[in-house]
């Protein structure tokens, strides 16, 4: 049942990923530890259709045939070689692919947060299709916040682990083949989370929030620490560029998990994303056994910009506002070139967990914002923007969410003007089961994404 009228000028699929645990998991257990499971909603003509699956990795596909979990999650014990040599993360941590979603050559990437295995789906039916190793020609892991170039085709991301080198970056070309592969050294293990990318720079993170390598082969756990004391550094590589050619700046010491995009203008380099200035890792005892998760999904921050000189080397940095906000994202198919527009979700300071209630659409220019706070005992996901088919300004468009209620579970499609977000949505439209709150969504655009067998709402 729909309320309200989709617009007959939105026309693709809204698909999220997120956690949904198959079996009794292995260890101490965390939300981030369920098994991927990924909701499409497709919309064409004024019409809606919802299917979800399991995304079939090879540790669920492991854990079915022989009906237990073998590796544990990301809060450990991890079972790692003692003899120094290397592994990577999801040898040795559960690989459940429930983080991202990619549109690249044709079908639907899944990935993991903790840079695991790479899987492709069918973008109609979401059965998982194949491990993609790009032809076997990448012997390195899939970190989830690739990034796609909408010019080019093509697909830019890096793998990162607990041994050295830390991390390599790579390119895949628009037709799935492996382009460009370099190794960057770093200090030590790093937890970067995402990237941005312009036409002719990748910018990659190396944040002072990290672990000691030695404690996590003694105790078998990362205990992750911020050192306040060592500054945020952002590297510059080009697009091609191997470690050498990188350029590293200094800033303010903290974390980012999201950037909202980046671009060039002469011989800077502008990039907004959301900073969390005290990532410190806080267990309250009092929390008793979800302490532990607990501490991992409590959020603070605010959007800022930071802008670089690849020539001259000068930085600058600026807070742009002051509202809890995370899982921001412009019109996608705009990565890499100057954006006005990002839509964020708001995360409540007064609950002690990781929670959206309320949707932000930001204005770079002006500095302004306007807020849509979900009605109450209702929460929101990722909200990407879908452009109107009939084109026109950067927000001509909709940003499509899907929402939950918090007592009875009722989930639906939510969609909204984007150039009247404070206005609520313009359509909400019944899902035929529950969707529980999850990670990151896209928008992929196109009449080509509409499914024979789904369900019509
Ligand atoms: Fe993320």
């Amino acid at each position: 049942m729909t309320a309200g009228e989709i617009p007959a000028d939105l026309c693709g699929a809204y698909m999220r990923n997120g956690p949904n645990p198959v079996l009794e998991p292995k260890g101490l257990y965390h939300w981030f530890d369920g098994d991927g499971m990924v909701h499409a909603v497709y919309f064409r003509e004024g019409r809606a259709s919802y299917i979800r699956r399991w995304v079939r990795t090879r540790a669920l596909r492991d854990e079915l045939e022989n009906g237990r979990v073998t590796l544990s999650g990301i809060m450990g014990p991890f079972d790692l070689p003692r003899d120094g040599s290397r592994a990577t993360n999801p040898d040795y941590c559960k690989d459940t692919s429930n983080t991202t979603l990619t549109w690249h050559n044709g079908r639907v990437l899944s990935g993991w947060y903790n840079a695991g295995h790479n899987y492709a789906l069918d973008p109609l039916t979401l059965d998982t299709v194949a491990d993609e190793t790009f032809g076997g020609a990448l012997d390195a892991t899939f970190n989830a916040h690739a990034k796609c170039d909408p010019r080019t085709g093509e697909l830019i991301n890096y793998d990162y682990g607990d041994f050295k080198s830390y991390l390599t970056y790579y390119v895949i070309g628009a037709d799935g083949k492996l382009k460009h592969k370099t190794r960057v050294e770093l200090a030590g293990p790093r937890l970067p989370h995402d990237t941005t990318i312009t036409p002719n720079y990748t910018i990659l993170h190396d944040f002072p929030l990290y672990h000691d390598v030695d404690v996590l082969r003694n105790t078998g756990h990362r205990v992750v620490e911020f050192h306040r004391d060592v500054p945020t550094r952002f590297g510059v590589i080009p697009r091609y560029g191997t470690q050498e050619q990188i350029k590293w700046f200094e800033f303010e010491p903290g974390y980012v998990l999201h950037m909202v995009n980046a671009w060039e203008e002469g011989d800077w380099i502008t990039m907004d994303g959301c900073f969390q200035p005290d990532p410190t890792i806080r267990r309250d005892p009092s929390e008793g056994a979800l302490g532990s998760m607990l501490a991992y999904l409590r959020y603070r921050g605010h959007l800022r910009r930071w802008r670089m000189n690849v020539r001259t080397g000068e930085k600058r940095e600026q807070q742009l506002d002051d509202l809890n906000v995370e899982f921001c994202l412009p019109d996608t198919q705009l990565y890499g070139v100057k954006t006005r527009y990002s839509y964020h979700q708001r995360i409540p300071t007064d609950v002690q967990t990781l929670v959206f209630d309320g949707l932000v659409k930001y204005d770079h220019e002006s500095g302004s914002h306007e807020v849509y706070e979900y009605p109450k005992g209702w929460y929101g996901n990722e909200a990407p923007f879908a452009k109107s088919t009939r084109g026109g300004a950067e927000d001509r468009g909709y940003v499509v969410t899907l929402a939950t209620h918090g007592k009875d579970y009722k989930s639906e499609a939510w969609i909204f003007d984007a150039q009247r977000i404070g206005k609520g949505p313009i359509a909400r439209v019944a899902l035929p089961g529950r969707v529980p709150i999850g990670f990151h969504a896209a928008w992929i655009p196109g009449q080509m994404l509409w499914p024979d067998k789904a369900s019509t709402a």
